[in-house]
């Protein structure tokens, strides 16, 4: 059976919106706002924040965990994902092999700026991960 998602994700939500007017998104105009949980209940939120060479772009969730592992986190829990768009946002590719990296199999809510959320854990994101297991 599923385990059952844990309580505050809708905190966690919120502060992903809050996090996600903050976005640096001058090209795209997609902003994006992270918030990630510590198992001890911590947040560090984080938002995308663009590059005009395009590539040097970083996006919301990566911002997240560099801060929280560059600040001694290592253990978490969730993170919330939200933008204002008719779609929910995954994490995109290189986004879920860092979170598989950092925070393993945790809970991923994605939300837009209204009432609809998708919440599912990485290990449905990225199902067949290359991580130090392989090495
Ligand atoms: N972006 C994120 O921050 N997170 C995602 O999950 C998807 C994409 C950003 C990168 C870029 O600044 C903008 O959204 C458009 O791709």
């Amino acid at each position: 059976m599923k385990a059952a998602a844990p309580r505050g994700l809708d905190v966690l939500a919120r502060q992903a919106r809050q996090a996600r007017r903050r976005a640096h998104a001058p090209f795209s105009r997609f902003k994006v706002g992270a918030a990630l949980r510590t198992a001890a209940g911590e947040v560090v939120t984080g938002c995308n924040i663009e590059n005009a060479s395009y590539g040097l772009t970083i996006c919301a969730e990566r911002v997240a965990v560099f801060k929280a592992v560059s600040e001694g986190r290592r253990r978490f829990e969730a993170i919330a994902v939200a933008v204002d768009s008719a779609h929910l946002a995954a994490p995109c590719g290189p986004c879920r092999q860092i979170l598989w990296e950092f925070c393993g199999d945790i809970w991923v809510h994605m939300v837009d700026l209204g009432r609809k959320s998708l919440t599912v854990r990485m290990s449905e994101l990225l199902p067949y991960p290359f991580d130090r297991r392989n090495l």
